[in-house]
């Protein structure tokens, strides 16, 4: 059972399909639902064939019924930990652990997979799942947390081998749910409670976050410097021990920089009325990276003798990363907000993004020797190996890369 069929869930439904397991994918959405029951899959690391073998095999039933979670033994929650007005959002994780709670008999065992603070599984889901099925957590049922690690689009990590971090409330329940997981991946990371395993995936997004935001914040220095950055993250990249390579860009999107270490300062301002400074300058700098790329916009205009304000602007790439549709929270949505508040002519290209994640004064285009021309400056911000790198330099006025993929007289880099 594996309440969520997103970006998480749906890989973790079809490996325990494929390693022999029944799996009914619980999904509220039933516009989802149906999909995935017509074998049409909306994750891209899960092909419409994978889908259809797992559908085919009969081992796998998606639906939005919660009747059929009637009986289950192992149950998965891996639903949205959004923010909302900056505080974390646990609805979700509430309404999955109510809905479990219901069904919940003697021996089963519940492991949360979402992204949350430390204290989330024995504190809300454990309290709940109790209230609602009368049985008492470690005594009557198995309860746990295991972090997902799942990277979308990377070719050689994924669910199987990437090594999965399992905790429990007690032995048994440690024993369950690692027993669980070992069916499914190469290897598990037993630690000593939820508590810690939450940690670890707050600390691992964490590291991501602020090494960003610092590099970031070097490369605007850097820039105003007249230091080439890329050079030196290069040249540093050669040290074999002690340093670990993260790139700048226009900013940080998608489901977990932007929001998981935001769930960690709120728990420590929350328990022990203190700021977690680390988190708050990453935030800062990071969430100021597309007013950055509109400044290098302005001053590169003006430089010509134009304003923004009627400017044609060409955005290419608006997913948060390279070779995804993934566009939430993008900082590409921010920069086409800032441009079209400043009176652009905003077009933009990708591929991969369905229509909808922008402003509808933005123009969704394909990527043509036409438009290129036709744009007064074109912008990368995401850099699909899709695009045509070359179209670009062949034909732009101007160009402003912010993912250092392109060289050339009218490039300049971040
Ligand atoms: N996407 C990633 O790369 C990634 C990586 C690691 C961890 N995570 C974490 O995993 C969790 C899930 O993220 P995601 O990217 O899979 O989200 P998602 O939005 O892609 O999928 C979540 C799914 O759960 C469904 N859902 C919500 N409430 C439900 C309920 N009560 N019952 C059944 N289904 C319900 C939603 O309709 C949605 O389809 C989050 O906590 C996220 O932070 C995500």
């Amino acid at each position: 059972m594996i309440v969520g069929q997103g970006y998480v869930g749906l890989p973790v439904a079809m490996r325990a399909v494929e390693v022999g397991h029944d799996v009914v994918g619980l999904e509220v959405d039933e516009g989802r639902a149906k999909k995935l029951a017509a074998g049409e899959s909306y994750v891209e690391d899960i092909s419409a064939d994978r889908l259809r073998a797992a559908l085919d095999s009969g081992r796998y039933l998606p639906t939005f019924d919660a009747a059929a979670l009637a009986s289950f033994q192992v149950a998965v929650i891996t639903v949205p930990t959004p923010l909302r007005e900056g505080a974390p959002d646990l609805s979700y994780i509430e309404d999955s652990a109510a809905t479990l709670g219901e069904h919940l008999t003697p021996g089963a065992t519940v492991v949360l997979e979402s992204t949350t603070y430390p204290g989330t599984t024995e504190e809300l889901v454990g309290p709940i799942l109790e209230e609602r099925s009368g049985l008492v957590a470690g005594k009557d049922f198995f309860l746990g947390y295991s972090p997902e690690r799942i990277d979308p689009g990377n070719p050689h990590w994924n669910l199987i081998n990437t090594p999965k971090v399992v905790s429990g409330l007690d032995e048994a329940s440690l024993a369950a749910v690692k027993g669980f997981y070992d069916t499914l991946v190469d290897r598990t990371v037993p630690v000593s409670s939820p508590k810690e395993a939450e940690l670890t995936k707050l600390l691992e997004n964490t590291f991501r976050h602020v090494n960003i935001a610092l590099i970031n914040e070097l490369a605007m220095f850097a820039g105003d410097l007249g230091i080439n950055v890329w050079e030196a993250i290069d040249a540093a990249s050669t040290k074999p021990f002690g340093y670990m390579r993260f790139t700048p860009g226009p900013g940080v999107g998608g489901h977990c920089l932007p929001i998981d270490p935001s769930y960690l300062s709120w728990r420590v301002r929350r328990t022990l009325g203190q700021s977690f400074r680390f988190v708050e300058l990453a935030n800062d700098v990071n969430d100021h990276m597309p007013d950055y790329v509109v400044r290098r916009l302005v001053v590169a205009l003006n430089r010509r003798r134009m304003a923004v304000n009627g400017s044609r602007i060409l955005l290419l790439g608006l997913a948060y990363k390279a070779n995804t549709s993934d566009a939430r929270e993008s900082p590409a949505v921010v920069v086409a907000d800032r441009l079209l508040s400043l009176g652009a002519d905003v077009h933009a290209a990708d591929p991969h993004v369905m229509s909808g994640h922008v402003d509808a004064r933005v123009v969704r285009v394909e990527l043509t020797a036409e438009e290129v021309k036709a744009a007064d400056a074109v912008i990368v911000l995401t850099d699909h190996d899709d695009f045509d790198y070359d179209l670009i330099t062949d034909h732009a006025r101007y160009v402003l890369d912010m993912r250092r993929r392109l060289t050339g007289p009218q490039v300049e880099t971040l």
